[in-house]
């Protein structure tokens, strides 16, 4: 009785020191950590791809929901600088291939001052949802509601991370209060089904809109920039404010 009693009472032990461990604030498990010294920024490219990675089917623990397809509830987008005059809203967005074909190429940091900045390519970013937009393109007016295709090929991506310390029990944390993102694409092709609720000046339009697509994209992307930025902090800011600034970049 008594040895059972002692062998229950160890196992006992051993669990309440797992679950202690487990609840020590970390980065998700597999997740490399990079060291600040000359080396930093070189290894945290290597880091931050595994990290991103792991990070594809979203995290539990961390409250990070799958990452790929990355849902979106809605996105708005007004587009106010001549030529375009246009409010375009994307509901139930489903990006697709964004993280499996993501690299990151480049880090330039400064941790002293909480900024990340980050160089990325994507070759596929594709973009499906419901769409409802109003306005102008190249001074022709364009309306419509349905279904929404918007690929983005072969994308670099500048990453601002712009960060501020805080102390939650005496212990140094950075939550971004920035995610600045730009989108230089090589290629988009866009597809709005039901333009004008017409089907032949539909496909006109878009025929149209995608010969043209440098420029209809360039007024569009400071819109789509704007908000993958708020999601990108958002989902940042999961891991940031659980693991101590020393737990994430080791000193
Ligand atoms: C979206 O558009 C891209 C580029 O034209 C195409 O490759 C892809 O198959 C389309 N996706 C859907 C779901 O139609």
């Amino acid at each position: 009785m008594s040895k059972l009693w002692a062998t229950f009472a160890s196992l006992l032990q051993l669990q309440l020191l797992i679950v202690t461990v487990a609840q020590a604030p970390d980065l998700p498990e597999g997740f490399p950590k990079c060291k600040r010294d000359a080396n930093f920024d070189k290894c945290l490219v290597d880091a931050v791809n595994v990290a991103i990675q792991l990070l594809k089917p979203g995290n539990k623990e961390f409250g990070i929901p799958p990452l790929e397809p990355l849902s979106v509830k809605k996105l708005v987008i007004d587009a106010g600088n001549a030529p375009i005059t246009l409010r375009q809203t994307l509901k139930n967005l489903k990006v697709h291939d964004m993280i499996s074909t993501s690299k990151i190429q480049r880090y330039r940091t400064d941790l002293n001052k909480h900024l990340i900045i980050c160089d990325s390519k994507t070759d596929r970013i594709e973009m499906i949802g419901d769409y409802e937009m109003s306005g102008r393109i190249l001074l022709l007016p364009i309306t419509g509601t349905g279904k929404a295709n918007i690929t983005l090929v072969n994308t670099k991506i500048e990453h601002r991370l712009i960060g501020e310390p805080y102390e939650k029990d005496g212990v140094k944390f950075m939550r971004l209060k920035e995610y600045r993102v730009s989108f230089d694409p090589k290629r988009v092709y866009l597809k709005f089904e039901n333009l004008f609720n017409d089907k032949t000046l539909s496909e006109g339009m878009n025929r149209f809109l995608n010969e043209n697509w440098e420029v209809v994209f360039n007024e569009l992307k400071v819109g789509y920039a704007k908000s993958f930025g708020i999601i990108f902090r958002g989902l940042s800011n999961k891991l940031f404010e659980k693991v101590p600034f020393d737990s994430i970049f080791l000193s």
